[in-house]
């Protein structure tokens, strides 16, 4: 039988609750389609400062690298806001992705059809959302040097710097180009072009590559007109290539499309070696413990995880599936209510419901 060695790091907040909920789900799809997953947890975040003191603890990276994927829940908790910033969950979540050289981050933004009313936009501008934002996610802004804070005497100065190299913005042009590829041949980048010299590098860098797939149209926005566009007219995207910091913002607002953040899954990959998959979402402090939280985002992220870094699609398409069929029975976490005729469950009772479906 096949086995697979997972990662799972619950993480803070409503981490452990989805967590829980995601790892029984995945014992079962692995038994009805014959592998098994070995799943192994380990401290991350918030929770990994209380117990270790760092919010990424050596252990957990090595546990990472010698596993085939990892499945991340949420990190976060305002009681870490006061701790130096390299002691904060959030630290350990940029470590994460650089230790793992985790560059390419995908973010599909799909709306199931049942959802269309819980979105905030009308159905109309909604209803033929299917969209994949491509964000860098180890370089940009988020990782620039030099940064910090010095004394002036004009008082303190604080500083980032935004910077890609050309073949940075390479290897992240060409996932975008070979998804689009597979997807509907539409590639927009976008920048601040008009403004920052990063970002005319940025767009030479994928112009140069687009040379390269002639099927594919390639498009430019700046990136305040994007934000405006995913609310106007977000059908109009295939699949959007940006920056770590750009693609931050734009995939928290493609994510509204769906109707709840709680919907996205997504992946952060490296050339070879094992991926992260994690929601969209954040920890959700305010809520967690009690088993409200939606665990779909996750969940989806499983079946992400089953299809791309254990190749196992017939399962994770089994997934999506039962996760659709309990949403057109109505069923809905408190972030989807719509109407009166949907019917709330909570987190575990979610999990229960499709553990029927997959039985
Ligand atoms: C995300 C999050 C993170 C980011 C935070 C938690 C550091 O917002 O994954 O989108 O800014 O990348
Ligand atoms: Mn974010």
């Amino acid at each position: 039988m096949k086995s697979y060695k997972i990662t799972l790091l619950p993480g803070d907040g409503i981490g452990p609750e989805i967590t829980n909920v995601t790892h029984k789900i995945l014992d079962l799809v692995s038994r009805q389609f014959g592998f098994e997953i070995k799943f192994k947890e380990m401290p991350f975040g918030g929770s990994a400062i209380d117990s270790d003191g760092i919010p990424f603890p050596d252990r957990t990276l090595q546990e990472c690298k010698n596993s085939d994927a990892v499945l991340l829940a949420a990190i976060g908790d305002p009681k870490y806001d006061e701790l130096p910033r390299e002691k904060r969950p959030e630290t350990g979540l940029l470590n994460l992705r650089s230790s793992l050289d985790l560059f390419a981050n995908i973010r599909p933004v799909k709306i199931i059809p049942s959802l269309t009313k819980a979105s905030s936009l009308k159905e109309d501008f909604v209803k033929e959302v299917d969209l994949v934002v491509v964000r860098e996610l180890t370089s940009g802004i988020y990782f620039g040097e030099p940064k910090g804070r010095i004394k002036t005497d004009k008082g303190e100065r604080a500083f980032n710097t935004m910077t890609y190299t050309s073949e940075e913005v390479n290897r992240i042009a060409e996932i975008a180009f070979k998804l689009a590829k597979q997807r509907n041949q539409k590639v927009c980048s976008v920048d601040k072009a008009n403004v920052l010299d990063v970002s005319q590098l940025w767009r030479e860098e994928t112009i140069l590559v687009s040379n390269k797939y002639k099927d594919i149209k390639l498009t430019h926005q700046y990136v305040d007109n994007a934000a405006m566009q995913l609310v106007r007219n977000p059908s109009q995207f295939d699949v959007i290539l940006t920056g770590n910091l750009f693609g931050d913002i734009l995939s928290d607002i493609a994510a509204m499309l769906t109707g709840s953040i709680g919907m996205l899954p997504s992946a952060s990959l490296t050339t070879d070696g094992p991926g992260v998959f994690e929601p969209v979402h954040g920890s959700a402090p305010d809520i967690a413990g009690k088993d409200i939280a939606n665990p779909i985002a996750m969940l989806l992220s499983a079946a992400m995880m089953l299809k791309i870094a254990l190749n196992e699609t017939e399962a994770a398409t089994f997934l999506e599936n039962a996760i659709n069929e309990i949403l057109n029975n109505g069923y809905r976490t408190s972030d989807l209510m719509s109407n009166q005729t949907t019917k709330q469950v909570g987190c575990s009772q979610m999990g229960e419901l499709l553990a029927e479906k997959l039985k």
